[in-house]
């Protein structure tokens, strides 16, 4: 079995088809070997409770199908996520699995209308999610275990990012979903393990690989030819989302006076959720975090953006 004829689906998402999936399920085996589970439109429900206790957690489409499916996962998960009588619990479930094909997707076909829109839908319904929830912190801590550490990061910092654009005159809804899309992106070409040695060692680049080291890079050169799928602003926050005030960023290392505004939202909101993760969000350190920013961005557009974090804070 070629991983490059597979795209892998979580069994979660399968799941939301009810009785019968529109396109044959493989599993891997080991030796690369790859078994079909399901022909399409099976009775499915049995089939995937007996390996859900094996504890298979993903399965397999071909690609061809994988794009087809694409298209048709979004729908479903919208409704599934706008729907008020699904649980929380099982709407950030559904979230991270649709996350996950975002990414699967993303990676394996680019920016395409359909691959976008999907990450757009988890876009939305990330910060829906997020803002209808009374304790932002509470609601992150209990499900942070479901939603994986990737996906809460990203979550905390849109929600961040959100509250700082609406202090700006200039706010609308789709300058937000312009710079909260380019920040969803910024590391959807990592896999876990990428994502997860990118944060331990954000502020000690010297230790990180090359692929995490330039995937701001990497991430840029392959959507940047998205023929106007994504906007300018987009694609900037995704080239310079690990610059630095003093120019000790990664991968280009340029002078932080010629960042511009909507990358340092991004760079600023991602530091604090930093911080913020590092004391367990205990609000009594909130102003020893504020001193620590405010020596950090005094530079050009970082001392705008950390200002409009300020008044978002209170
Ligand atoms: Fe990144």
């Amino acid at each position: 079995m070629s991983d490059r004829n597979f795209c892998e689906i979580p069994i979660k998402i399968i799941k939301l088809y009810g009785k019968s999936f529109p396109f044959a399920i493989y599993l891997k085996l080991s030796g690369g070997k790859a078994v079909k589970l399901t022909n399409e439109n099976e009775d499915l429900v049995e089939i995937f409770s007996r390996y859900e206790k094996k504890g298979v957690t993903g399965v397999y489409v071909l690609k061809d199908d994988f794009a087809k499916f694409i298209k048709d996962i979004k729908n479903k998960s919208k409704k599934a996520l706008l729907d008020p009588s699904t649980l929380e619990e099982d709407k950030v479930k559904i979230l991270a699995d649709t996350y996950r094909v975002a990414k699967e997707g993303l990676k394996n076909f680019g920016i395409k209308p359909e691959t976008i829109k999907l990450a757009k839908v988890v876009n939305e319904s990330a910060l829906n999610t997020i803002e209808e929830t009374p304790n932002v912190y509470k609601f992150l801590e209990q499900f942070k275990d479901k939603c994986g550490k990737e996906l809460y990061t990203i979550m905390l910092i849109n929600f961040v990012i959100s509250g700082m654009v609406d202090t700006f005159e200039w706010s609308s809804p789709a300058l937000k979903e312009k710079i909260t899309i380019g920040s969803l992106l910024c590391d959807v070409l990592l896999d876990e393990n990428d994502f997860n040695e990118l944060r331990e060692n954000i502020e000690t680049p010297e230790h990180l690989s090359m692929k995490a080291k330039n995937h701001p890079m990497d991430t840029y050169e392959k959507f940047s030819n998205s023929t106007g799928a994504l906007s300018k602003e987009t694609l900037e926050i995704i080239k310079f989302h690990h610059e630095k005030p003093c120019g000790g960023g990664f991968p280009y290392s340029i002078p932080g006076k010629n960042i511009s505004l909507f990358p340092a939202i991004r760079i600023v909101a991602d530091r604090f959720v930093s911080l913020l993760i590092s004391e367990n969000f205990d609000m009594n350190k909130r102003n020893n975090i504020i001193k620590t920013l405010d020596n950090e961005f005094q530079v050009a557009n970082f001392k705008t953006a950390f200002s409009s974090l300020k008044t978002m804070l209170g």
